[in-house]
């Protein structure tokens, strides 16, 4: 059954955002009135106080779209639709039931439920810090936070609600006609609107300044363990026999995001059980050399509040996964050349429980600070 609504959904939500046209509900935003009646609307452009999204410690500048300066209102307006399970046609999911700030704004479920407790696929991935991904979503359907925020609500596992149904609902409620109007002017409630007020919040969701930042580029020599700049050492290891991590979780000379563009089949989709691949990820977007199996290098930023980890979900603790990348990963035809060695040859057997536990203790120092208006003032956990 899982796997008939995966197919479903990954169906809907490729051909939304990856076949423009397809669906005249949704790529481009703006082209959707064609033929509807409609007048088409105005490409939205905020028309509030433009606002700085200052980088906090470890991280670089926040890239902003031309099109879409974050404002104030955009932001506060942005912030307000996270929330609301208004957003779902049975009122009952919003934004953050997937992606929970207590839990990193992240989803603590192995595989997001949606309305009526339908399964996806895939586990919700932090939001905190995409305002830097330079792709999105687990196969990089999705190309800026813009484009994304169109994939939930049309998405039938997600928040099952049609784009148009959105704009209809939030034209009738006149406390959100207001903020639109003072976000974007006054004129029809339109999804781009929507779609670039969330985008404008989730970029103030930067988090930095964590243990590992203080030490790092902080020179703060104490604010992380001994323990933890050894599994730094590990990390940065670059050879395939001990560890290198760092050649895909990126660290840089004056800020890290931990991640990087690019895709890589790492063996966790892979069944040896079966001999067959559970999900095919990024080549069903583009079919490639080595991108059957293939998934996004997803940040390591907060990856102690966020758990349980990979793209399904499989694995519970921190543990799980370095003892997974201990072992190689999982050997199948298409795995990344950039993965370890399976057993590491080039860190002593003797010396192998106290490096994986190093390397936890690392990752545990990337919790870092969430700006303050991250929630709403009278956001309940
Ligand atoms: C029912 C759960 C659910 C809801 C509700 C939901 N999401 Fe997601 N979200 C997911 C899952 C699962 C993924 C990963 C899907 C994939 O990659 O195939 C995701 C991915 C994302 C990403 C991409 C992050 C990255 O680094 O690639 C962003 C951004 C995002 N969601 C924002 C939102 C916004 C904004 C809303 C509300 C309009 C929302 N989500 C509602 C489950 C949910
Ligand atoms: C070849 C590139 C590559 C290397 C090397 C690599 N990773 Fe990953 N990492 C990935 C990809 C791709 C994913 C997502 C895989 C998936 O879900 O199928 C991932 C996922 C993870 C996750 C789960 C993230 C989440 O939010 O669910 C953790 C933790 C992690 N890696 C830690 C490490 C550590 C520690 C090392 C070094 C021992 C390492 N990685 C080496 C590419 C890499």
């Amino acid at each position: 059954m899982v796997t008939t609504l995966r197919t479903a959904s990954c169906a809907i939500a490729l051909c939304l955002l990856s076949t423009p046209g397809l669906s005249g509900d949704s790529v481009p935003l703006r082209a959707r009135s064609r033929g509807t009646g409609i007048p088409p609307a105005r490409p939205a452009t905020p028309i509030g106080q433009v606002i700085n999204i200052e980088a906090p410690l470890g991280l670089p500048p926040v890239p902003i779209p031309k099109d879409n300066p974050p404002t104030r209102e955009t932001v506060f307006l942005g912030r307000k639709l996270f929330f609301d399970k208004l957003f779902s046609r049975d009122n009952t999911v919003s934004c953050a039931s997937c992606h929970d700030p207590p839990h990193g704004f992240a989803d603590p479920r192995p595989v997001s439920e949606g309305v009526n407790g339908l399964k996806g696929s895939r586990n919700a991935p932090t939001v905190l810090n995409a305002a830097y991904n330079e792709i999105l979503f687990w196969d990089g359907r999705a190309p800026t936070l813009e484009a994304q925020a169109a994939g939930p609500v049309d998405n039938p596992v997600e928040l099952a609600h049609s784009l148009v149904g959105v704009e209809r609902k939030l034209a009738a409620l006149p406390e959100y006609v207001e903020l639109f109007e003072k976000a974007w002017g006054p004129g029809r409630i339109t999804y781009e609107m929507v779609a670039k007020s969330l985008a404008s919040y989730q970029r103030t969701l930067v988090s930095g300044n964590s243990p590992f930042d203080r030490y790092y580029y902080g020179g703060e020599k104490t604010a992380i363990s001994e323990s933890a700049v050894r599994g730094l050492k590990l990390y940065l290891n670059p050879s395939l026999k001990a560890a290198n991590c760092v050649s895909c979780h990126r660290i840089d000379v004056k800020f890290s995001t931990f991640t990087e563009p690019r895709f890589h089949n790492t063996g966790v989709a892979w069944n040896p059980q079966t001999g067959q691949l559970t999900d095919l990820g990024r080549w069903l977007i583009l079919p490639g050399k080595k991108m059957a199996g293939a998934f996004r290098t997803v940040t390591l930023r907060n990856i102690a509040l966020t758990a349980p980890y990979m793209h399904d979900g499989s694995m519970k603790t921190l543990e799980e996964t370095i003892d997974f990348y201990f072992e190689g990963g999982r050997p199948n035809n298409d795995i990344s050349v950039d993965m370890p060695h399976p057993g590491l040859p080039d860190i002593p057997k003797a010396e192998q429980a106290q490096a994986k536990k190093d390397l936890v203790e690392f990752m545990k120092t990337l919790t870092g600070d969430v700006p303050q208006n991250a929630v709403p003032p009278d956001f309940k956990p």
